[in-house]
């Protein structure tokens, strides 16, 4: 069994974070959103991992090298234009070969992972096997229509849905998949969609299977979405303090404290994580917020929230909640006069006062 993972994309609707990362490169719970897609093919047991970049970026290369340090092996296989799902699943032929494998879309998460999938799809013995997650807006998906148990056809983002489910972006496949992708025309989009080549695969008489999915996340463009993501993932981590709390804090609930960071006189309550060598003093940070490295919050108040390496919120009279603070961003009292607000503030930035 072998994997592919996808990382390509514009992330135009999380802008202005994709101006200057890749969406994959996001942190959910101090983790980028791809190391997870990694970890949990890992964690199925997969050593050959296949990951599909943009042809003029190489970050996510940068980002996690050859797979040696975590005894796998990963080889990068550029997409030169963004033409579909089943565009990347053909131009992996030569790195699949012959071998079944986990199409993994870089920007899904999972709780529990995928290794019951892959032992489900072995034992069925199915030439596609699809995960379904029930969504509110099935419209924005690949959607599929079941009969007596049984998918008997697969459309992508119609105008009416023929069921509650979304087919989620982790499928597996074995080898018949590429007859289907080589074998479908583009969509209107001008795009090789991969719910055709599932279509494809049904009406060829191939077998697909599916399982139900829970605890399932795929990014749809908002802060609150990435928030959402993250207090799923703080919600099952296990706690770790590693760094250094002082005597007048109080610390409750799931609460991870990585190596250098410092809590002195501060309330942290639980689901949070708390980066490397970030400072928090004189403060409160609530349920379900990450703060990455090198970090410094003083006397201020922080909720359900992610904040990037070196943000610097200090002395601030107002609570901090439902937010995204990119890399290096600084809220802090300002002793100027006149007393107004000011603010610099890139492309795309969303400011929300009350
Ligand atoms: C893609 C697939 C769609 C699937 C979704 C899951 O959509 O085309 O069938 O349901 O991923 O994440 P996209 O993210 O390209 O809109």
């Amino acid at each position: 069994m072998k994997a592919l993972i996808t990382s390509g994309g514009k992330g135009t609707r999380l802008r202005p974070l994709t101006h200057t990362q890749n969406k994959h490169l996001i942190p959910i719970a101090n983790k980028k959103i791809l190391h997870y897609a990694i970890d949990t093919v890992i964690d199925a047991g997969i050593k050959e991992i296949g990951i599909i970049t943009n042809d003029d970026c190489n970050e996510v290369p940068k980002a996690f090298g050859d797979g040696s340090q975590w005894g796998v092996s990963i080889t990068y296989i550029p997409q030169k234009a963004p033409l579909g799902l089943a565009h990347v699943v053909k131009i992996s032929e030569d790195f699949i070969g012959k071998d079944p494998f986990v199409f993994y879309l870089g920007d899904n998460m999972v709780v529990g992972g995928v290794k019951r999938f892959v032992e489900e799809f072995e034992r069925e013995k199915v030439n596609c096997f699809l995960t379904l997650a029930k969504v509110k807006d099935p419209e924005r998906f690949g959607v599929p229509e079941i009969v007596n148990n049984r998918i008997i056809g697969v459309e992508e983002k119609p105008k009416a849905p023929k069921s509650q489910y979304a087919v989620a972006g982790i499928y597996i496949y074995d080898s018949t998949i590429f007859e289907a992708v080589n074998n479908i025309e583009p969509s209107a989009r001008g795009e090789l969609e991969i719910s055709d080549a599932h279509q494809y695969l049904i009406d060829h008489g191939y077998a697909v299977g599916y399982s139900e999915i829970t605890g399932w996340w795929k990014d749809t463009g908002k802060p609150i979405d990435l928030l959402e993501a993250n207090r799923l993932v703080l919600e099952h981590m296990k706690p770790r303090i590693e760094g250094n709390v002082n005597d007048k804090s109080h610390i409750a609930g799931n609460v991870t404290i990585e190596e250098g960071a410092k809590i002195i006189n501060s309330n942290i309550r639980g689901p949070v994580i708390i980066g490397k060598n970030t400072i928090i003093e004189d403060s409160y940070i609530g349920p379900f917020t990450s703060i990455q490295n090198d970090c410094h919050i003083r006397n201020s108040e922080i909720e359900f929230s992610i904040l990037l390496n070196q943000c610097k919120v200090l002395d601030i009279g107002i609570r901090i909640e439902s937010s995204l603070l990119g890399t290096g961003v600084e809220i802090i009292k300002s002793e100027d006069k006149p007393s107004t607000h000011r603010f610099f503030i890139g492309d795309q930035s969303l400011v929300e006062l009350v």
